[in-house]
């Protein structure tokens, strides 16, 4: 499942974020690169510092109180989040995430758009699956989550510069397709109480999700 988190991060804490970047260092992004995906990144990730570790930790804070994201994610961890930039003839071609990452299992990725689409061209993140190439670029706060088993490339820049922040999550549900129920499920769950309360209908749906938690959950 792929899905868009609309307004993740607020339009004012877009331009904070964007703003303290602009004081950041950048190193190339090669560095965090596995041996194949290395080949065809071209791109800078910002260097530590404690500034850096500010901006990310507003970022890894607004993913902690989404309750959407929760609900599609289920994470049990995230991996450190990066703050990348793409500035014009950079780009990232075809590659598959690593599937450990600082030990961590890589199921879902996420990129969190710091800069408007208006403000520069290419720079669309495109997942390929074998039916289709889907082009994402989003405004400025909103995020895709995606399954980390794609293969996907960003688009080289032509004009301006692409920030974002990218991550990755190991789930408390390994697999998507049970993720995806889970994803349905709390929807429905939420649906019944807002129309009936804790009905009969309410509390079978609750268990029926408990449970099945149960038998999937991985801790
Ligand atoms: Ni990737």
């Amino acid at each position: 499942m792929m899905l868009v988190i609309q307004g993740l991060v607020s339009p004012v804490e877009v331009t904070v974020l964007r703003e303290a970047a602009q004081d950041l260092a950048f190193g190339d992004g090669k560095a965090t690169a596995g041996k194949f995906a290395r080949e065809v990144k071209a791109n800078d990730q910002a260097s530590p510092s404690p500034e850096r570790d500010a901006v990310l930790a507003r970022v890894e804070r607004a993913l902690r109180e989404s309750a959407l994201f929760r609900s599609a994610a289920r994470p049990k961890a995230l991996t450190p989040l990066i703050l990348s930039r793409y500035r014009v003839g950079q780009t990232y071609g075809l590659h598959v995430d690593d599937a450990v990452m600082g030990g961590l299992r890589t199921d879902l990725s996420f990129t969190l758009f710091l800069c408007d689409p208006e403000t520069y061209d290419g720079g669309a993140l495109v997942i390929e699956d074998t039916l289709e190439a889907r082009s994402i670029k989003l405004q400025a706060g909103d995020m895709i989550l995606y399954p980390s088993t794609t293969l996907h490339r960003v688009e080289p820049v032509t004009r301006g510069e692409r920030l974002a922040v990218v991550g990755w999550v190991q789930s408390q549900i390994r697999n998507g397709e049970q993720r995806e129920i889970l994803f349905d499920l709390d929807q429905s769950v939420e649906a019944v109480f807002a129309a009936e309360g804790k009905s009969p209908q309410f509390d079978r749906l609750a268990k029926t999700r408990a449970n099945l938690i149960r038998m999937w959950a991985e801790l």
